[in-house]
């Protein structure tokens, strides 16, 4: 283990997210490092509205694997990537992240890290925030409903956390949960849920460790809003949006595929693997193209949907020889 993950001396309670921001940009500022873009230049440019959210994050913007870690295309507006969502958690209504998720507690928060790990552990929200060197990321999101969005994150490659960790040669999967408390989540409480909660997601390590892979702790240059998944949530860009599985609270490595929500409430809608496929539609509806955000009845903004939402160069050597039509 680094010295940076040891554990803290002071009370993860103590720390908030700002203290923890200074520190870290003391520590940048230390170690003789250029400062760093705050609420993302680039991005912001796009966006006037980018006044509410979180706490102002510390990050890297990473030039790599040709324009996919910042894709071109211009970002959805931040109203419009937190009014908008799926967290059923809290409703099976579109607006209700938006509306409900302020009551999920965000800190103190820890994300426990066990299975075929030599050194299986825990991270407090202090070691989420500020003991991983960030990067934005700009990525497109494809739904499976056919909406999208492209959302400048801000994360870390989930493979510099897993490998903090020390993966045993026989971890094959990975399994991923999200927090699961009744109290603060009115959809798991709701008489018509059909989902055994927790949320849970998981992929194979290879996808896991794949550089395009994040685990995202902001947006638009600040920590993440409630409903987009805070504090902590897995973003895959090639696959399904349903892959990306928020507030996650335990991360497991395993040597078998792990039961998925969505995979294990309808097997014939929504597959293990869910990567973004325009040629293999959806039972009830086409997946050949799709609704980019913001978008409406008269400006319904359609555009083809790309093969691996267009991270093909980067991922299709994952699947080489694989029926992508039986492996959906
Ligand atoms: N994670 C949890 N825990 N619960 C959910 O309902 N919905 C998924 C995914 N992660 C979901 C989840 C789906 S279907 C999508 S499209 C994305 O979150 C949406 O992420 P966003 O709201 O940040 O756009």
């Amino acid at each position: 283990m680094s010295q940076r993950f040891s554990p803290p001396s002071i009370a993860s309670s103590e720390i908030t997210p700002e203290s923890v921001y200074l520190k870290r940009r003391d520590f940048m500022r230390a170690a003789g490092l250029a400062a760093l873009p705050l609420l993302g230049g680039a991005a912001a440019s796009t966006s006037a509205d980018v006044v509410t959210g979180g706490e102002a994050l510390v990050y890297d913007q990473p030039a790599g694997q040709g324009d996919a870690f910042r894709t071109r295309e211009p970002p959805t507006p931040f109203a419009d990537i937190t009014a908008y969502g799926n967290f059923y958690e809290f409703g099976t209504d579109k607006g209700d992240p938006a509306r409900y998720a302020h009551e999920m507690k965000v800190d103190p928060w820890s994300l426990q890290v066990d299975g075929l790990v030599r050194k299986p552990g825990t991270l407090h929200l202090e070691d989420i925030l500020s003991g991983f060197d960030l990067q934005e990321r700009i990525y497109r999101l494809r739904c499976v409903e056919a909406w999208s969005m492209v959302v400048p994150w801000v994360g870390f490659p989930l493979a510099d956390l897993l490998q903090r960790f020390e993966p045993t040669s026989e971890a094959r999967y990975v399994a991923f949960e999200t927090l699961y408390r009744r109290k603060e989540m009115p959809g798991t409480r709701s008489f018509t849920t059909t989902i055994d909660w927790p949320y849970r997601e998981g992929l194979r390590i290879d996808e896991a460790m794949h550089p395009l892979t994040l685990m995202a702790v902001g947006l638009y240059g600040k920590t993440l809003p409630n409903q987009n998944g805070a504090p902590i949530r897995l973003v895959v860009p090639w696959k399904y949006g349903f892959k990306s599985i928020k507030s996650v609270v335990r991360i497991r490595l395993t040597d078998r595929r792990p039961r998925t929500t969505w995979e294990t409430l309808a097997p014939k809608e929504y597959g293990f693997y869910a990567n973004v496929n325009p040629d293999v539609d959806h039972p009830r509806w086409s997946q050949a193209s799709e609704r980019r955000l913001p978008s409406s009845l008269f400006r319904p903004n359609r555009i083809p949907t790309q093969m691996f939402n267009g991270y093909a160069e980067q991922v299709a050597g994952l699947y080489q020889g694989m029926d992508l039509a039986r492996n959906y």
